[in-house]
């Protein structure tokens, strides 16, 4: 079978259903948005039918009923009666289709989505309803959305937003996020781990890192490139890694385009730390092990504080992860207190080292860049649950 997708216009042409049951009804329901000129033939006609503006005739097939129809739908339950039509079909060079034998039939029926502006028809090459009613319910759901952001569109001009990317992975990504960055007309990304992500949306990218070269940008270029685009009335994403707010200068943004008039909304994203924990499985509070946990930085030797939680997590360390350890251990901590390093936290090359800062000092781990580090008992937490269960049981 080789089925060509096309769109066919049905308007004022003579479509007949033979059949009179839940098929039938089904068939009309799909059909009247596109013709009123709907034939029903059936010696049963099933009572819904009757709500329609459609023609009924309660009689046994015949090919009378079909000579001047451009299409034929078989949809009885007796297989000699549709084979009859599609003989009859054949011979009349009418289209027809049986809904018993897909294989028999010149056309199939999609499964269909629609909005005001847009329709789009879903077939699958081996006939897999379930997978076609998931992917056209997809579709509906994006034509929704789409029918949304086409209302929205002049309100979203001269606006920027302040979009959190994620920690990397894409899939990452929340959904307005996505959205907002396949209706921007320009992107301004900074050193997200994979840049290729943002290939599929059709606006203007433009990198404004502070790692690439020659090339970089400082904060008030970025800021003045964010204004200028706002003012070209362009609606413009600032994507920034993990979450604008933490450790990601999203508030001077906001702070420098507010001062000048420009709108700048602020879209969340998954922090590199959260990413870390739940992508490492080390649980960042746990009943009985951990109630509290503090982000901060480790960047700038001097100018990081130890963080005082039961759970202390650390962007930027990776020059100066053995001074944080170094810290811990002279303000009492014990040895074996441990550490987890996540490099690349989410992406499909993640790495976890799960240690503890006395062996954190013996230096005997590569650290690559970016890491986040854990330092607290959670990192080792099923020991610690399983330990205190045994004492508690006094059996082992
Ligand atoms: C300038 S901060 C930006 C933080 C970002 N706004 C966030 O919410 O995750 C950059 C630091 O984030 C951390 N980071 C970002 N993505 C990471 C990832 N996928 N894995 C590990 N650390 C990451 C590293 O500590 C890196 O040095």
């Amino acid at each position: 079978m080789s089925y060509l997708p096309i769109s066919l216009n049905i308007e004022g042409k003579k479509i007949v259903i033979i059949g009179g049951g839940r098929v039938a009804l089904q068939k009309v329901k799909n059909l009247i948005s596109f013709t009123k000129n709907i034939t029903v033939v059936s010696p049963e006609i099933k009572e819904g039918l009757y709500y329609f503006d459609i023609t009924i005739i309660q009689s046994e097939y015949s090919s009378s009923y079909i000579k001047d129809a451009f299409m034929v739908y078989a949809c009885t339950n007796d297989i000699s009666v549709n084979n009859t039509i599609s003989d009859d079909t054949d011979r009349l060079n009418i289209l027809c289709n049986r809904t018993d034998r897909p294989d028999k039939s010149d056309f199939i029926s999609s499964a269909v989505a629609l909005d005001s502006k847009f329709r789009v028809a879903v077939n699958s090459t081996d006939r897999d309803k379930r997978s076609t009613i998931k992917l056209r319910n997809r579709i509906k759901g994006l034509l929704k959305k789409l029918e949304l952001y086409r209302d929205k569109r002049n309100d979203n001009r001269g606006k920027v937003f302040l979009v959190g990317f994620g920690p990397g992975n894409p899939e990452l990504m929340t959904i307005k996020a996505d959205d907002l960055c396949h209706e921007a007309d320009i992107i301004f990304y900074d050193d997200l781990l994979d840049c290729t992500s943002l290939d599929k949306y059709s606006a203007e990218k433009v990198y404004v890192g502070k790692r690439r070269g020659n090339h970089h940008k400082n904060q008030d270029e970025i800021n003045e490139v964010l204004y200028l685009a706002a003012r070209q009335n362009k609606m413009v994403v600032r994507l920034k890694g993990g979450d604008p707010l933490i450790f990601g200068r999203g508030s001077e943004e906001k702070m420098y385009l507010e001062e000048r008039g420009i709108i700048a909304e602020i879209i969340p994203g998954i922090t590199s730390a959260i990413a870390a924990a739940s992508c490492s499985g080390i649980p960042l509070t746990h009943r009985g092990v951990s109630s509290s946990v503090a982000f901060g930085t480790a960047h700038g030797k001097s100018s990081y504080k130890l963080l005082e939680s039961d759970t202390s997590v650390y962007y930027m360390g990776a020059k100066n992860i053995l001074d944080v350890a170094k810290k811990y251990l002279d303000s009492g901590y014990p040895k074996d207190y441990p550490v987890a390093i996540v490099h690349n936290a989410s992406m499909p090359d993640q790495e976890v080292i799960k240690t503890n800062i006395s062996e954190l000092l013996q230096d005997k781990f590569e650290i690559k860049s970016p890491i986040i580090s854990i330092f607290g008992n959670t990192v080792n937490y099923k020991n610690i649950v399983t330990e205190n269960r045994c004492k508690s049981c006094n059996k082992c």
